[in-house]
């Protein structure tokens, strides 16, 4: 098979992981797209029944913090390029468990750029030219997709610009500001052509149900209370899933060697105000009365440390690469909605665990 591209895309059976895996594999067949993932609960191959067939796909269990496994795959694929997704996403789990954030976002993070940085200065990719020091626009190029928790928790109006400092207030968000300036240090020392972006919160179709629409959706279905933490008076940016891997597919294709992209949908909610939302259409939906899924919800105990407001400006992206989100909040939730309901086995495979055995079934055999 000849192919114009080798790409590694890390933590490609996640929830964003898998959209920008499916675009990539329909949209650019001449590319050969190299899924890497090791398998957490989080990673399901189920998300990828659609194209785990396609000749332009290959499937990887590894993980990103095995060196000698990275190493392999560079070569045995000669990656060119890389969509770096893979990490512990859940800042509740981060704030039980913060050495697995540290393990997989930042050892994982740099062991991957170290294999990147060795493959390409021995030019053992597609090219024979020694990459690192191209300029931008060259291959080689080290995609790091990351957060807006970065920049830390608003308390004002204002929004988060690429410049703004970094003040990561969980052990989630430390790890992803680390494993960021780990990237940006490869590109300053070892000139390793690098982008990074920072994308708001996602929601959509095949997102793990312990994320707050998911969960929501899958407990007002299930008649299950819905937890709110705190007053419910945080706010979260949301965009649609299929706009941020369509912002990567820009980024990618157009982004300059060293920058940095912000992406959001300027869609603010508080988080009590989008589960009223999610309740009336689930209402709706299910043929309930109205009013009837909002008597689930439940005020729990705040998440520690709890960030007030994520907001993003994205006008650099906009301005500069011409990307912008294609579809309004309301037809977002609606589609995510009906994805859900249309399709409960997911949701089941997912809460039973039945998920875990896909892959002994489909690929060990
Ligand atoms: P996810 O938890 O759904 O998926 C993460 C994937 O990484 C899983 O498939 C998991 O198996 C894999 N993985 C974890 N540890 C690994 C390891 N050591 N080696 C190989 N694979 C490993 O996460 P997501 O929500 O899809 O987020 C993907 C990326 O985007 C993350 O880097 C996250 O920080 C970032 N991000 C997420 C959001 C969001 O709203 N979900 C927003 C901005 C940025
Ligand atoms: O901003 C981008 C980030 O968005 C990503 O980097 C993270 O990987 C992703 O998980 C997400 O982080 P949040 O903490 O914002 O997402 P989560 O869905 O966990 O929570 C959204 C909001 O809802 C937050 O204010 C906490 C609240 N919440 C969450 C859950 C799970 C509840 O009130 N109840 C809940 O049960």
């Amino acid at each position: 098979m000849s192919t114009e591209r080798n790409i590694l895309i890390t933590g490609g059976a996640g929830f964003i992981g898998s959209h920008v895996v499916r675009r990539f594999v329909t949209k650019y067949p001449n590319y050969r797209i190299i899924n890497l993932d090791v398998l957490t609960y989080a990673g399901n191959l189920e998300n990828l029944r659609d194209v785990e067939r396609a000749s332009n796909y290959t499937f990887v269990k590894a993980d990103i913090c095995d060196a000698e496994a990275m190493t392999k795959v560079f070569k045995e694929y000669a990656i060119d390029s890389v969509i770096h997704l893979a990490a512990e996403s859940h800042v509740d789990r981060s704030i039980t468990d913060p050495l697995s954030f540290v393990r997989t976002n930042v050892f994982g993070t740099v062991t991957l750029l170290n294999a990147a940085k060795e493959a390409w200065k021995h030019g053992s990719g597609v090219s024979s030219t020694p990459l690192l020091g191209r300029g931008p626009g060259g291959e080689g190029r080290f995609y790091h997709v990351s957060t807006d928790e970065v920049y830390g928790s608003l308390h004002d109006d204002s929004l988060f610009l690429e410049t703004t400092p970094y003040d990561p207030q969980s052990p989630y968000s430390a790890s992803k500001a680390a494993s960021d300036h780990f990237v940006r240090a490869y590109g300053n020392t070892y000139k390793l052509p690098f982008v990074v972006s920072n994308c708001s919160n996602n929601y959509g179709s095949h997102h793990f149900p312990e994320k707050l629409i998911p969960l929501m959706i899958n407990n007002i279905r299930n008649n299950k209370p819905l937890p709110v933490y705190g007053k419910g008076e945080n706010v979260r940016d949301w965009l649609w899933v299929e706009d941020h891997a369509s912002a990567i597919d820009t980024v990618f294709h157009k982004g300059v060697n060293g920058e940095t992209y912000n992406i959001g949908g300027h869609n603010e909610w508080t988080n009590i105000d989008l589960v009223h939302l999610l309740c009336s259409i689930m209402d709706a939906k299910l043929e309930r009365a109205k009013g009837e899924s909002a008597k689930l919800i439940t005020y729990v105990t705040d998440r520690a440390g709890h960030d007030l407001r994520y907001a993003i400006d994205a006008g650099k992206i906009e301005r500069e690469l011409g990307w912008k989100p294609t579809i309004t909040f309301e037809e977002g939730l609606e589609r995510t909605v009906e994805w859900y309901l249309a399709n409960t086995e997911w949701l089941d495979h997912v809460t039973s665990g039945a998920y875990r055995s896909y892959y002994d079934a489909q690929y060990a055999r």
